[in-house]
This record gives structure tokens, C-alpha cells and sequence, in this order.
């Protein structure tokens, strides 16, 4: 009996410890250039503040963003389309890779600038890339970004209202892609976001620009960690109370064999 017991305090020992190791929350920041970006650290370095330390950032991409303990990994490939990524299944790749919990994305800068492809497309695209999140991961939380405002006098005006075209689309397009177990939250980083003094080149943000990005990713990526790490604490600490439940069970019926037998 003593030996059963202490036995079974050791098994919900060790399942109490991979409970801990698993509320690891993954988060992907998925892309283009803009993506690839340092507002990444400055977002680590908010959420470090704030007590958050339970996120592991991934992708196959590493970048070389400066600061204390940066997690480099992400998904922001240079010069990429969202029509493109759509079309050759390149996100299914990258998804299978790292499988992520979270998704801060931040993409269609280029299918405007460089693809002019219509908003419908972009949208349709979109689609295809949320049904690819959630076909890898049912419960994706899924943080969405509308697109940076370009410096008129470096950018075509084309591109620059089709950037503001795009982006009221995206105002209601990201909200009615929202459901109850696969959270959209729509994020504005067009607002107060100056395309002179907040980038490099007019397009990319500079460390103005990064750190402004980073507070409007923080409460909704703060949000998103805590919802997949509160769901698998819940899920597990049900699963440790019927291992407890089934363990006490067979001490007993152990117990009761051998008194019988003796
Ligand atoms: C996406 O996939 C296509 C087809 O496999 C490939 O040619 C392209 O390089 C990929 N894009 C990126 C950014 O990896």
C-alpha cells in the first residue's frame, strides 16, 4: 500500500511537470519584409515585462533583431505575396514545420504594390491561408494585422490608396472570419503609424515604428497566450484528476485482492 501510494504521487508528479512544460504557448509571425522586422523583440521584451514568459516564437526564418535573450525565429519572407503563398501552399509547409499555437500575421503589402492584384483576390487568398491555420490547428488564435500606410513621395499612389483600400476591406473582413474556438482579432497598426518619421524607407518600420508596432501587438498576443495556456492547464488538470481517480481506484481494488488472498 505504501509503495502503491508513493507510486502514484510520483506519476502525478511527473504529469504535473509535463503540464508545465507544455504551457508553452508557440507564436508564429507570419508575413512578408515588414514581418521580418525588429518589432518582434520589442514585443518579447513587452510581454517579458509584463510577466509573460511562457511563448516560444517560431518559423523556419531567423533574423538578427538586437536585445537581451531575442527569440529570432518567424515567417517573414521578403518580397512575398499573400495571392503567392495561397497559390503554392507555402504556409502548409512552414505550419507543418513549427506547428504554432498563435499567428500574428501581417501580410498584403506587396500583393498590392507589386502583384496589384484586386482586393477580392487578396481576400480569397486570405481565406485560404485562415483555412490552412485552422486544417494544422482548430483552436488557432489567429492575430491579424491590416497593412502600414506607404510614404507618398517614395511610393506610386496607386499603391498607396490601394494600401488604404485594402485595409478597410481587412476592417471588416477580419472580424467576420472570427469564431468561438478560433478567435480573428483584427489589429489596427495603420492608426498613428506615420509613413515619414516611423520608417527606413517609407514602407519598413525603423525602431519608432517597431516599438509602435509592438504596443498594438502586445494586449491581443497577451490575450492569445493566455487563452492556449489556460485551456491546456484546464485540459490536463482534468486529465491528472481521473489518472489520480483511476490510480486510488486500483490501490484499492490492490489492496483488497491481496487481503483476500493472504
Ligand atoms: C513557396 O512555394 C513555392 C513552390 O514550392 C516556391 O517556389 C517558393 O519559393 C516558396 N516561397 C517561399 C517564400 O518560400
Amino acid at each position: 500500500m505504501v509503495k502503491l501510494a508513493a507510486f502514484g504521487a510520483f506519476a502525478l508528479l511527473s504529469l504535473a511537470s509535463q503540464v508545465l512544460a507544455q504551457t508553452t504557448v508557440k507564436v508564429m509571425p507570419f508575413g512578408a519584409s515588414i514581418v521580418s522586422k525588429c518589432w518582434r523583440a520589442n514585443l518579447q521584451a513587452k510581454l517579458k515585462n509584463s510577466g509573460i514568459k511562457n511563448f516560444d516564437f517560431v518559423g523556419s526564418l531567423s533574423g538578427t533583431c538586437g536585445g537581451n535573450g531575442v527569440d529570432q525565429d518567424h515567417e517573414g519572407h521578403s518580397g512575398s505575396l499573400a495571392t503567392d503563398y495561397a497559390k503554392n501552399g507555402n504556409l502548409t509547409v512552414w505550419l507543418d514545420k513549427n506547428p504554432p499555437d498563435v499567428v500574428i500575421m501581417l501580410l498584403g503589402t506587396n500583393d498590392v504594390l507589386l502583384g496589384k492584384k484586386p482586393v477580392n483576390d487578396i481576400l480569397a487568398a486570405y481565406d485560404v491561408l485562415l483555412s490552412q491555420m485552422r486544417a494544422k490547428n482548430a483552436k488557432m488564435q489567429i492575430i491579424f494585422s491590416n497593412l502600414l500606410p506607404l510614404d507618398p513621395a517614395r511610393w506610386p499612389q496607386d499603391g498607396v490608396n490601394g494600401i488604404k483600400t485594402l485595409n478597410s476591406a481587412i476592417a471588416t473582413y477580419a472580424p467576420r472570419k472570427s469564431t468561438a474556438q478560433s478567435p480573428v482579432t483584427f489589429v489596427d497598426n495603420f492608426a498613428g503609424f506615420d509613413a515619414v518619421s516611423d520608417t527606413t524607407d517609407g514602407e519598413h518600420p525603423n525602431d519608432a515604428g517597431n516599438e509602435k508596432m509592438a504596443k498594438k501587438f502586445f494586449q491581443p498576443t497577451v490575450n492569445a497566450v493566455q487563452v492556449v495556456a489556460r485551456s491546456r492547464k484546464l485540459l490536463k488538470g482534468k486529465r491528472v484528476t481521473s489518472v489520480a481517480r483511476r490510480e486510488a481506484m486500483a490501490n484499492e481494488v490492490n489492496e483488497g485482492t491481496k487481503e483476500s488472498t493472504v
